[in-house]
């Protein structure tokens, strides 16, 4: 299969926009069954939750569009979440394979292996979460 080309993100997210439904609740669902430790350091989960699902796809499209502050970026949110609890670094991939999970589920038959395709190679591009 051919690459799936950056420029897809947007689409991938329209997929699930167009459903309408709230994504929020069903990938803490998933992230809390994952890590059900981490459940107790959302002591504001009504402003963070969703503040977290946007800035998770806010962070991916600025690396799919190869914006040059998307790994500054990064790092501040790495450094911010560290008064938030014991958090490992993989945990980070993981929220975003469980996030891309959650759409796929979401969006059902309007998404496609391409956006799979695109969201993996994006997350594990080289060095995404090392610091
Ligand atoms: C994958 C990239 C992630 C992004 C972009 C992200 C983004 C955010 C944002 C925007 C907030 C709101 C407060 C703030 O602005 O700092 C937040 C809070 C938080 N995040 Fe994340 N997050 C990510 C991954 C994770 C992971 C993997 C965990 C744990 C498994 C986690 C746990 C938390 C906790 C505990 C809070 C504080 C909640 C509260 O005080 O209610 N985050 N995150």
């Amino acid at each position: 299969m051919s690459e799936c080309p950056v420029t897809r993100f947007d689409a991938s997210i329209a997929a699930v926009a167009f459903t309408g439904v709230d994504i929020v609740p069903l990938f803490f669902e998933r992230l809390f069954e994952r890590y059900p430790e981490q459940r107790d350091n959302f002591q504001r989960p009504a402003a963070t939750q969703g503040a977290m699902v946007n800035d998770m796809i806010a962070l991916l499209a600025q690396f799919a569009s190869g914006s040059p502050t998307a790994r500054a970026t990064l790092h501040d949110c790495l450094d911010r979440h560290q008064s938030y609890g014991p958090i490992a670094i993989e945990h980070f991939t993981e929220a975003w394979n469980i996030l891309l999970k959650t759409c796929e589920v979401v969006a059902g038959g309007d998404w496609s292996t391409c956006f799979s395709q695109l969201w993996s190679n994006l997350v594990a591009q080289d060095g995404l979460i090392s610091r």
